[in-house]
């Protein structure tokens, strides 16, 4: 399982609390991680407790109701709602997952809600994603060809080949799973991490893709691929139900295959 720990800036202490209206009868409480670089001080965690009368079903839902309604100085990230974008992804309850997909009713007691672990925090919930968009750049996530296009189609492909991208092309890349992979906590300067995994697995198994002698070139490397000790919290903690750790051994079956 997913184990939470800290961020990368850390001794965190006791915040604020924010009491429900008095005629509220159906009340939550929500633990939020904060911290304002800016302010100088250490990280701390307010406490809200929100009228669940007044809120919408889902996790994002109580911290959208906290920003507008109780502490406009909470910062996030979030876009689409409906789990496609990737961006509100954030620890909740010891287990990284999107806030717009889970339900608050699927938490019993109180909600804790941290930022995705060791990583760098800019504020708040908001995770530096520096490093790992550099490193999914860093697989080249388009399709690379050496023939020549067909004068009069696209490149076609088959419905097999197609349903192959199956359980890769979903993923939203929102570092839920990375995030969670203690080698990638330790090693994510030379360790892709099971997102950039998946991605690099996506176009390898692309039929219309040349390149894959190049990608797995670049993927044979000690660190970048073998780091993975099939450990399966990224699978476990995917939120769209994705096993980065299958497209992991796919991808050195591959490298085998080769050899
Ligand atoms: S594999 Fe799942 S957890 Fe990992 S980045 Fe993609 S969608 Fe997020
Ligand atoms: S299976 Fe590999 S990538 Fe997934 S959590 Fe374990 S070590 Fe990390
Ligand atoms: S807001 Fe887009 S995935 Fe949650």
């Amino acid at each position: 399982m997913a184990e939470f720990t800290l961020p990368k800036n850390s001794v965190i202490t006791e915040g604020k609390t924010f009491k429900a209206p008095a005629h509220a009868k159906n009340i939550r409480r929500f633990e939020v991680y904060r911290w304002d670089p800016d302010s100088g001080e250490n990280p701390r965690v307010d406490v809200y407790e929100l009228d669940m009368d007044d809120c919408g079903p889902m996790v994002l839902d109580a911290i959208l109701k906290i920003k507008n309604d109780i502490d406009s100085t909470l910062t996030f990230r979030r876009s689409c709602r409906e789990g496609v974008c990737g961006s509100c992804a954030m620890n909740v309850n010891g287990k990284n997952t999107l806030a717009c997909t889970k339900a608050i009713d699927a938490y019993p007691g109180t909600i804790k809600i941290y930022p995705l672990p060791h990583m760098s925090v800019v504020k708040d919930l908001v995770p530096d994603m520096t490093h790992f968009y550099a490193q999914y750049a860093s697989i080249k996530p388009w399709i690379a060809t050496q023939t020549p296009a067909p004068a009069d189609s696209e490149r076609l492909q088959s419905k097999e080949d197609r349903a192959k991208l199956d359980g890769l092309y979903e993923c939203v890349l929102c570092a839920c799973c990375s995030t969670s992979c203690p080698s990638y906590w330790w090693n994510s300067d030379r360790y892709l991490g099971p997102a950039v995994l998946l991605q690099a697995y996506r176009w390898l198994a692309d039929s219309r893709d040349e390149n894959a002698g190049a990608r797995l070139d670049e993927l044979e490397d000690p660190f970048k691929l073998y780091r993975c000790h099939t450990i399966m919290n990224c699978t476990d903690t995917c939120p769209k139900g994705l096993n980065p750790a299958k497209a992991i051994a796919e991808t050195k079956k591959l490298m085998l295959q080769r050899q």
